[in-house]
């Protein structure tokens, strides 16, 4: 039996680089780094086992070529596949994904069948549907990541702009995670005071602007996509699971229900703990945040609908 648990990260470029980064410093697990590339899994797993032994943190960091060793994980972190090129729509970079993502999930579902799977690869709420829809795991064990980026980013700009700690700031993002997302003004506090009455709406307004933008603004300035926020994120999830922690975090998670809305995954609220997915808790909008949600939810549910009949998943 193993003593430590065991996380697999399919994937082995920046993001899961990241992921595999933050996952040692927190000393959560071992860690398996999958990727297609021969040598690149291999090559970071020893990378991060020498910053691990600096920090003197013992754990069993691997790299391997197949898919097949997830066998015996956990937790399974997929984040392989394409960034958007010029000119690529949403939907085309879905599609090419999703075939990805379809891949690695039957994998999954054979070598890992009791595991939690954290969907990284984006368009994110569409690729935890593809997952879902493979793996055929109850909701609760197919988590989205992506929220906890976007209120990390919202937080970090509120705090910013006010001169207190990121944790006096309490600010939550719903909807889609992309153009579509809904930073919430009506339910975020600043030192236990509600935001609006803090900040001019106009400056608000702004924050919320570089908000869903921070995506973009990162590829502009480095070159390529956030991963360091992103692997940050992950371990928080990952601590959430493996240690029952049952904090209330930001994910894309299938709606069942909630908000009135069924079988579409998007960005809202969760308490993640062992299982993961322990309880959909719905936040309240005012009537423009409902609306946008609403909004964000039809054009995630019409580009879920074409990408999974274009990948002939039922
Ligand atoms: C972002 C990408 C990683 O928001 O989705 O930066």
């Amino acid at each position: 039996m193993r003593g430590r648990p065991l996380v697999s990260i399919v994937g082995s470029g920046r993001v899961g680089t990241a992921c595999a980064l933050f996952l040692m410093m927190r000393s959560l697990c071992d860690i398996r780094l999958i990727d297609v590339v021969q040598g690149l899994p291999q090559g970071e797993a020893l990378d991060i086992s020498h910053a691990a032994s600096i920090l003197g943190i013992d754990l069993e960091i691997e790299g391997s070529n197949d898919l097949g060793d997830v066998k015996g994980s956990d937790i399974v972190i997929v984040t392989a596949g394409f960034a958007r090129k010029p000119g690529m729509t949403r939907e085309e970079l879905a599609i090419e994904n999703g075939k990805i993502v379809r891949e690695i999930c039957e994998r999954v579902r054979e070598s890992a069948p009791d595991s939690i799977v954290i969907v990284v690869t984006n368009p994110v709420d569409i690729m935890t549907s593809v997952a879902l829809k493979v793996l055929k795991f109850p909701r609760e064990r197919v988590i989205g990541f992506s929220g906890i980026l976007d209120s990390g980013r919202y937080r970090f700009l509120i705090a910013k702009r006010l001169g207190v700690s990121v944790r006096s700031v309490e600010a939550y993002v719903v909807g889609q995670h992309g153009e579509r997302m809904v930073p919430l003004v009506s339910s975020s506090r600043v030192c236990a005071q509600p935001l609006a009455r803090t900040l001019s709406r106009d400056e608000i307004d702004k924050i919320r602007e570089r908000v869903v933008k921070a995506g973009e603004e990162i590829i502009k300035l480095k070159g390529w996509s956030a991963s360091h926020a992103v692997g940050a994120g992950v371990s928080e999830l990952v601590e959430d699971i493996l240690r029952d922690k049952r904090r209330l975090e930001n994910v894309s998670a299938m709606l069942q229900g909630e908000y009135g809305v069924r079988d579409v995954v998007a960005e809202v609220l969760a308490i993640v703990g062992r299982d993961g997915i322990v309880k959909i808790v719905e936040i309240d909008m005012d009537e423009e945040e409902r609306r946008a949600f609403v909004e964000a939810v039809n054009w995630i549910r019409e580009i879920t609908s074409k990408v999974l009949s274009s990948l002939n998943i039922v």
